[in-house]
């Protein structure tokens, strides 16, 4: 090959070489410095509690600290947003669940878009719902507790985390099971909410378990039903609201982990690896398991089901909503 073909092959290779060896190089000192992991929900949460466990776990795994941010309202899409629009670094991460599909249905002026604005690392956790209240709601047993709510909906107080939250899909598919129409009390996270249940201040919540489950236990506030076909394991004396003929309401929520799009490769990698490992940790699945949640597999750990997972909410949940009337704000 002559000199001057030689020298404008060469021309034309080097920008891509240096720019494989670079994307090579960024994946080899990650992370060199602490990592942000975002829970776009109040502290004190199930969304807040799941989130302490991976970023402990990752930690572990990665060799640096992961701190949780918790910038909370507006249905997660405060901190959502702000991760949207984070460096892609790795060093910014989201931990969410069914409100990253159904936030786009549920804001006309969404500053971003749950699919092409973000990296999907993979799946973390899945974990039933329990209709809970206040200590002294006036019903004693299940089908008590339907027989008062279909003649006195309008008088009764729902909490929930937000429209398009876990608590609000299950809030409004109960309603929609009980054919009533009950009064929202929207909070930035179903910590607070769980803390005016314990104190009379608000009547019904349908939340994950986290904490709904311990403070039963307590004796701080009651359990209905299980939001589902099955019982739960830490509550085997509560039945499912299947239980009492009610059908419609079978709900189950994952967390997943996200980072921003523009993420290198080498480094959506490494935060795979250390979600799958942690998903395995048994240390970590006992500890979710006393919550009565569940580690995802290894294989749900992963950007490919994470997409699968997602889109199947949006395409299943956002029609969920709609039907119920949930207009954009
Ligand atoms: C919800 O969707 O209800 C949230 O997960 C509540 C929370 O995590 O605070």
């Amino acid at each position: 090959m002559n000199t001057s073909l030689r020298r404008s092959w060469l021309a034309l290779a080097l920008p891509f070489a240096a720019a494989f060896f670079s994307l090579q190089a960024v994946g080899q000192d990650f992370p060199n410095r602490p990592i942000t992991m975002m829970m776009p929900y109040a502290p004190g949460g199930p969304g807040d509690t799941i989130t302490r466990v991976f970023a402990g776990a990752m930690q572990k795994q990665l060799g640096q600290q992961i701190v949780v941010e918790n910038t909370a309202g507006a249905s997660g899409t405060i901190g959502s947003a702000k991760i949207a629009r984070a460096k892609p670094d790795g060093y910014n991460l989201l931990m969410i669940h069914v409100s990253h599909a159904t936030s786009q249905a549920m804001f006309k002026t969404l500053s971003y878009h749950p699919v092409d604005d973000f990296e999907p690392i993979g799946r973390a956790t899945s974990g039933p719902m329990v209709i809970v209240t206040r200590n002294d709601f006036p019903a004693k047993d299940l089908n008590e507790f339907v027989g008062y709510v279909k003649a006195n909906a309008s008088k009764i107080s729902l909490a929930h985390a937000g429209v398009g939250s876990a608590s609000h899909l299950c809030g409004l598919m109960m309603q929609s099971a009980l054919n009533v129409q009950m009064n929202d009390i929207p909070y930035k996270g179903t910590g607070p909410a769980l803390t005016d249940l314990m104190g009379g201040q608000v009547d019904v919540l349908c939340d994950q378990t986290s904490g709904t489950v311990p403070s039963v236990k307590a004796g701080k506030i009651k359990a209905y039903a299980a939001a589902g076909k099955s019982r739960l394991p830490g509550l085997p004396d509560v039945p499912a609201i299947v239980e009492a003929g009610v059908q419609g309401l079978d709900i189950n929520i994952s967390f997943s982990l996200y980072a921003p799009k523009g993420t290198p490769k080498p480094v959506l990698e490494q935060l795979t690896a250390a979600l799958q490992k942690s998903v395995a940790d048994p240390e970590v699945r006992q500890r979710l398991e006393a919550m009565g949640i569940s580690a995802v597999t290894t294989d749900q750990a992963r950007p490919e089901a994470l997409r699968a997972h997602l889109k199947n909410e949006m395409d299943t949940l956002v029609p969920l909503l709609t039907k119920a009337g949930v207009k954009p704000n």
